[in-house]
């Protein structure tokens, strides 16, 4: 199975950091030349495109603005004459107390994480509708949607609006053959370092109890991403995608597992003595 994106006009969002550098970078090195790269950070994103200036064409925009969307997506399609791929991967996630939550982090992370993601997806649907692509859209969730987490109100909750977005979606484009999946990652090692004290000692009890007992690298998150973005997931749409290393399903187990219930015998139902 080889994955290809010769030919094919290419958007990925938040792009200058993390996941997002990452992608644009898998995309080029799976044969992409026309690739716009966008998000509000100039300075992360020519990092990101240094090098690579004749394949992708960067964007400086605010994908939470209907301006910033359909300027990414007019881009794309001025300069490659069409889109095939929107990789909506843009997000902010900021963490306060659930109880001094304030609200203009909420509508903040809101605008950025729905919002952003709604109207990357209608414009990415309308120019692949106008150009006749059979097109591909990735959005982006996170294991909190399902899990909570502290701090992460407006993320978690926000994350969990784009997964539902993401059905409505694949049900809306799916008589166009656009199809829209969803990304939800688990813990993935984007931070830049060092990290701040709180968090490092935080990520030092979590990921031992991870069962891969490791947090995912960007390039593992976006191996699936280019999977669906690909010709090989022609029969899969509306779908959440979950690269965790299976953290949302439990924590690692101990080494020795002991049965110490000393109330029944669980095979013969009998009473232990
Ligand atoms: N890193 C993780 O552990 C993790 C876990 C679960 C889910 N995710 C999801 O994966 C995706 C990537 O995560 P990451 O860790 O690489 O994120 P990140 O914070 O490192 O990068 C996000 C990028 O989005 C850009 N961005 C933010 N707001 C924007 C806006 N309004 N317009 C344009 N660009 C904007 C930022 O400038 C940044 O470059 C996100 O959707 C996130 O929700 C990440």
């Amino acid at each position: 199975m080889q994955i290809s994106f010769e030919g094919k006009s290419v958007i990925v969002t938040g792009a200058a950091r993390g996941v997002g550098r990452s992608l644009v970078h898998s995309f080029l090195a799976s044969g992409c030349t026309t690739l716009v790269a966008a998000d509000r950070d100039e300075a992360g994103l020519l990092e990101t495109c240094t090098g690579h200036e004749d394949h992708v064409v960067s964007v400086v925009a605010d994908v939470s603005t209907q301006e910033g969307a359909n300027t990414i997506v007019d881009t794309a399609v001025d300069r490659f004459g069409g889109l095939d791929v929107c990789v909506n991967n843009a997000a902010v996630a900021p963490m306060q107390s659930f109880l001094d939550y304030s609200v203009d982090v909420w509508d903040t992370v809101y605008a950025v994480n729905c919002r952003g993601t709604f109207l990357m997806t209608q414009a990415a649907g309308r120019a692949m509708i106008a150009g006749e692509r059979k097109g591909r859209i990735v959005n982006f969730s996170s294991g909190s949607a399902k899990t909570g987490g502290a701090g992460a109100a407006a993320y978690a909750s926000s994350r969990a609006a784009t997964e539902a977005l993401g059905r409505v979606a694949a049900i809306a484009l799916g008589p166009y053959d656009i199809l829209v999946n969803t990304v939800s990652p688990g813990l993935i090692d984007t931070q830049p370092k060092p990290l701040p004290p709180a968090m490092k000692a935080g990520l030092e009890k979590r990921i031992p109890m991870l069962p891969l007992a490791r947090p995912g690298e960007p390039e593992e998150v976006a191996n699936v991403v280019l999977f669906l973005a690909s010709a090989f997931s022609s029969y899969v749409t509306g779908a959440v995608w979950e690269v965790d290393g299976a953290a949302g399903v439990g924590s690692r187990a101990p080494k020795e597992i002991v049965d110490e219930d000393v109330r029944y015998d669980w095979v013969t139902g009998t009473k232990r003595t």
